[in-house]
């Protein structure tokens, strides 16, 4: 298992460039493979660890794929296989995608139940109760989702949860409406720009949907969808992630790609704290040269502040004089970095859904470990920033959404390493061979 070796201290400065979505590449990828009748060719796919397992999930079901050069391209057969086995859909919950479009392509799926994960308990009710107001029949047999379907019919419905909308029952819904009978209204649609970007493909491949970007969805179901060509939009979580380091290090960096309309809610947060944004044409500038100050942050759906940038923030505010309060409101146990931040000097306590971080001067190195995606980032931003050297374990997790982060924080300064289980140390720029996505040869990282 890879570590990071961090040495903290450095200011940043230069381009960081932010890669495709990968939010956004999951279920797009799952619509090429599943719904269309012909190939597509999707660019700008960030070469991650989930988009290899979506892969293999997808060769399972009869698709091909093949990936170079941030560019993904899908062949779907007309003779799917409509069942996802357990021991694919457990390493990654978005195989939860197949169910949806499996359905509405083949009448039947068989997914295993996606569990629970490091940041709390994930129901999928709402993907359920989605799937069968289109009139699909969905019992849980043997840690199986089993689904089948005469002919899915446009139905209308109100898809909020006790948690407010879903990404990914939205995703699921919208993909299996497409080839439904008539028309499907979502209402309380999420919003978050990963799913207005796999909307705006499935027009691409030849969908009717009507108000993308809004609460209420409306799908004109077609007889069928082609592949298309498209870019992924670039994410926005992983532009967030770059503004933070940027800020937490004192730098000057620009953070090229970032889309100003999907971050309005992290820039809010970070200027209000004190820190300087200057937007243009393709990205942002990032620099700090007011005294900074504490911010109450409350996670929400989009346009709210996204809980997949909540520990990056506290990172940051872990270092930002004043006494500032996190409410999760959406994974509401999120806070397994927390433990992690005080061990490098942070002072933060839980108090249920609520943080209470109270601004230290600076941070210390420490070894920490990473628990998942975004806890493992906010110990890199954390590392940076901290004084003396940081070791960041299990940085897989950080692999799963991060393409090369320590590549790209190096090339803006960072003093950040890879160091293999064999001690093998590489430091930026390295030697390191493109890969190929076909019939799921794995990939050694
Ligand atoms: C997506 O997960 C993202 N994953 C998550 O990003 C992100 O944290 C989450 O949306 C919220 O923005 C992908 O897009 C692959 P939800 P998803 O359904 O679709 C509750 C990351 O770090 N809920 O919007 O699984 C749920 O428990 C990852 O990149 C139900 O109650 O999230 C949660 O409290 C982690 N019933 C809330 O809704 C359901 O049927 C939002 O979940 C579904 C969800």
């Amino acid at each position: 298992m890879d570590k990071f070796i961090i040495n903290g201290g450095v200011q940043l400065e230069g381009t960081i460039s932010v890669s495709g979505s990968k939010n956004a590449t999951l279920p797009i990828a799952v619509a090429a493979a599943i719904l269309a009748d012909s190939a597509s060719v999707i660019h700008n796919v960030p070469n991650l660890r989930d988009v290899e397992t979506l892969c293999a999930v997808l060769e399972v079901l009869g698709a091909t794929t093949k990936y170079k050069n941030s560019t993904l391209y899908i062949e779907p057969i007309s003779r799917l296989v409509h069942e996802a086995p357990y021991d694919l859909v457990r390493k990654m919950r978005a195989s939860i995608y197949v169910l949806g479009p499996l359905i509405a392509r083949l009448g039947r799926a068989k997914v295993s139940f996606p569990g629970g994960c490091a940041i709390g308990p994930r129901p999928i009710d709402l993907h359920i109760k989605g799937l069968e107001r289109l009139g699909a029949k969905i019992q849980i047999i043997g840690g199986y989702i089993v689904a089948e379907a005469d002919g899915l019919v446009g139905a209308e419905m109100l898809l909020r949860g006790q948690y407010g909308s879903s990404v990914g029952a939205t995703a699921n819904v919208m993909m299996a409406a497409t080839l439904a009978e008539g028309t499907t209204i979502i209402r309380s649609a999420a919003r978050e720009p990963h799913v207005s970007d796999l909307a705006r493909f499935l027009n691409a491949m030849g969908a009717n949907i009507e108000g993308i970007g809004t609460s209420v969805l409306k799908i004109h179901g077609v007889k069928q969808l082609r592949g298309t060509e498209y870019a992924v939009v670039s994410d926005d979580v992983e532009t967030g992630t770059f503004m933070v380091a940027g800020a937490i290090t004192k730098g000057d960096i620009f953070v090229k790609n970032a889309v100003p309309e999907n971050l309005t809610a992290i820039s809010e947060k970070l200027t209000e704290a004190g820190v300087q944004l200057d937007w243009e044409d393709d990205g942002v500038r990032v620099t700090t040269p007011r005294q900074l100050q504490a911010v109450d942050v409350r996670t929400d759906t989009f346009p709210g502040f996204p809980t997949d940038m909540q520990a990056q923030m506290m990172g940051f505010l872990s270092v930002t004089p004043g006494i500032s309060i996190i409410t999760e409101t959406i994974h509401t146990d999120r806070f397994i970095h927390v433990g992690e931040l005080n061990r490098m000097g942070a002072d933060i306590q839980v108090d249920q859904n609520s943080a209470v971080i109270r601004g230290v001067p600076r941070l210390n190195g420490a070894p920490v470990m990473a628990s998942d995606l975004r806890a493992g980032a906010v110990l890199v931003l954390a590392g940076m920033a901290a004084e003396g050297e940081t070791t960041v374990s299990r940085v897989y997790h950080i692999d799963r959404g991060y393409e090369s982060i320590e590549k790209k924080l190096a090339s803006i300064g960072a003093d950040i390493i890879r160091v293999n289980d064999y001690g093998d140390r590489r430091r930026f720029p390295y030697h390191e061979p493109q890969y190929l996505l076909v019939h799921h040869t794995p990939h050694r990282r």
